[in-house]
């Protein structure tokens, strides 16, 4: 395995795994007996970032979610995990009610939301404290500054170690991230966004959150990672929910001249190297120039294997060019 520090602060930052491992559909869809097998296997290769939600996985059996978190604190108690494993989650949309779902009914950002909620993911994980907690969706009925000074307090009080910031736009970010540091507050530190090989359309109902804002990492968002050498892109979906394997799956929002041209230069370079085409995926982020850490989802340990073995795959400075330049 291969690490790297998010967070820039000497006290709070942390050492992650290259490749986190995204633990959404852990006991729902898949269930508990292949979900602690494939928490197993990561930590065993020396995986050291988990990424879960307060609202996984609601949509499964129409509930509030939970269920992820909740299988994560029995897996960490009964493995005895402490503080090598980093177990990022998030809150502002879970849905406040089953049967309704984070689109109607969200939780929100306020003050109140985020003490709150982050006790009872403290409770459901069994730690005293969040190493990573992130702010899942935007919410434009609370003013951004109580959002700021929320999270903030946590991690004044020592329940939260780092924050994040998921799905937000640009904008918005920056803006949270300077009304922080004018108060001398921490921010947000990880950047966590849908992002991989393809590029998305943008202008398809698809590529945007029911608010209009984009969950995609644009080109907007890679400029400001660019321009603040502190932040980390946790890069979720990269694998597309299997659609490389599995072209049947390519959502809408890929469909476009584009696609194509980016495809066959992935083949092409996964012919050259040996690797599937998921690996070169993998590896064309954990080896770029931007520190993007990419959060994909298995449902074997089969699948596990193969991404992990995207670590080692080297890309050469010819073949990065080759896959950055292909539209
Ligand atoms: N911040 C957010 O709003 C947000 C949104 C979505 C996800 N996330 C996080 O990101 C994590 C990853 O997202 P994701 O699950 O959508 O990721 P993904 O990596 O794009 O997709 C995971 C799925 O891809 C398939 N897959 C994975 N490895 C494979 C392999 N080697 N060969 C063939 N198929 C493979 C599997 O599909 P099958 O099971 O069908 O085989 C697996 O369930 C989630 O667990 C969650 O923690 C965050």
């Amino acid at each position: 395995m291969k690490y790297r520090t998010i967070g820039t602060d000497p006290q709070t930052r942390r050492e992650v795994s290259v490749l986190a491992l995204g633990a959404m559909l852990f006991g729902s869809a898949t269930d508990e007996k292949t979900s602690f097998a494939v928490l197993d296997r990561y930590a065993e290769a020396g995986g050291t970032f988990i990424d879960t939600s307060d609202n996984y996985a609601f949509w499964v059996d129409g509930g509030q979610g939970g269920q992820s978190e909740e299988l994560l604190g029995r897996w960490r108690r009964s493995r005895g995990i402490g503080d090598e494993i980093v177990i990022a989650t998030k809150l502002g949309a879970r849905p406040l009610a089953p049967g309704t779902s984070y689109v109607d009914n969200p939780e929100g950002l306020s003050a109140k939301v985020i003490r709150e909620s982050a006790e009872r993911s403290r409770e459901r994980l069994g730690v005293d404290k969040l190493d990573l907690l992130y702010a899942h969706i935007e919410d434009h009925t609370v003013p951004l500054g109580e959002t700021v000074e929320g999270f903030a307090a946590l991690v004044t009080e020592g329940t939260v170690g780092l924050l994040g910031v998921s799905n937000h736009a640009a904008w918005r970010v920056e803006r949270a991230r300077a009304l922080a540091a004018a108060a001398g507050l921490p921010g947000y530190e990880v950047l966590q966004y849908a992002h991989t090989h393809l590029r998305p359309r943008t202008d398809v109902p698809e590529a945007l959150f029911p608010d209009g804002s984009l969950g995609h990492a644009g080109p907007d968002l890679l400029s400001y990672l660019r321009a603040e050498p502190g932040l980390t892109l946790v890069a979720y979906s990269p694998l597309l929910k299997g659609a490389y394997t599995h072209p049947d799956r390519l959502p809408a929002d890929f469909d476009h001249p584009g696609t194509p041209a980016r495809l066959a230069v992935l083949r092409e370079v996964a012919r050259e190297t040996g690797a599937t085409v998921n690996q070169v995926v993998l590896a064309r982020q954990i080896g770029g120039e931007l520190p993007v850490v990419p959060l994909a989802g298995v449902s074997s340990v089969a699948q596990l294997e193969e991404n992990l073995a995207a670590v080692d795959l080297e890309l050469t400075a010819e073949q990065r060019a080759r896959l950055d330049a292909a539209h």
